[in-house]
């Protein structure tokens, strides 16, 4: 059902300094801050190894990374994205196995224009996954 890892999201609280750590700590290449705020966030991306690494930034007042960086002050990994070739088929055998699909169910276009799900962290090791299909 899972192909391959599309991006890897890394909340920050500090996109400054999120690239101080990445580009030079880490010295990897990096695109510039693009604000998404009908998404709620300012992202970085970085290209590497043939996937993403994403760094999310809080935009406006209702992100959806605010309550994670509540309980992860110095920021750290909110999800794991795995491209899906029919992402309708990966929902009803995830809602057969017993997962929790975050809101109704129906998959939302996500960041990349592409439709996508998150499945309840709780039911997969305490790990958000978000499932986007390509
Ligand atoms: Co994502």
């Amino acid at each position: 059902m899972l192909e391959k890892i599309n991006h890897i999201a890394i909340a920050v609280p500090d996109m400054e300094q999120a690239k101080q750590e990445w580009g030079q700590k880490l010295g990897v290449n990096m695109s510039d801050p693009l604000p998404q705020p009908e998404h709620g966030v300012t992202v970085i991306f970085i290209e590497l190894g043939g996937t993403k690494i994403e760094l999310l930034e809080p935009l406006g007042d209702a992100s959806p990374i605010s309550r994670f960086l509540e309980q992860n002050p110095d920021g750290g990994m909110h999800h794991i994205c795995f491209e899906v070739d029919d992402i309708l088929k990966a929902r009803d055998h995830l809602l057969a196995n017993g997962a929790r699909v975050l809101g109704d169910g129906t998959p939302k276009i996500g960041a990349h224009g592409k439709p996508v799900l998150f499945i309840h962290p709780k039911d997969v090791t305490g790990t958000l996954i978000e499932l986007e299909q390509v």
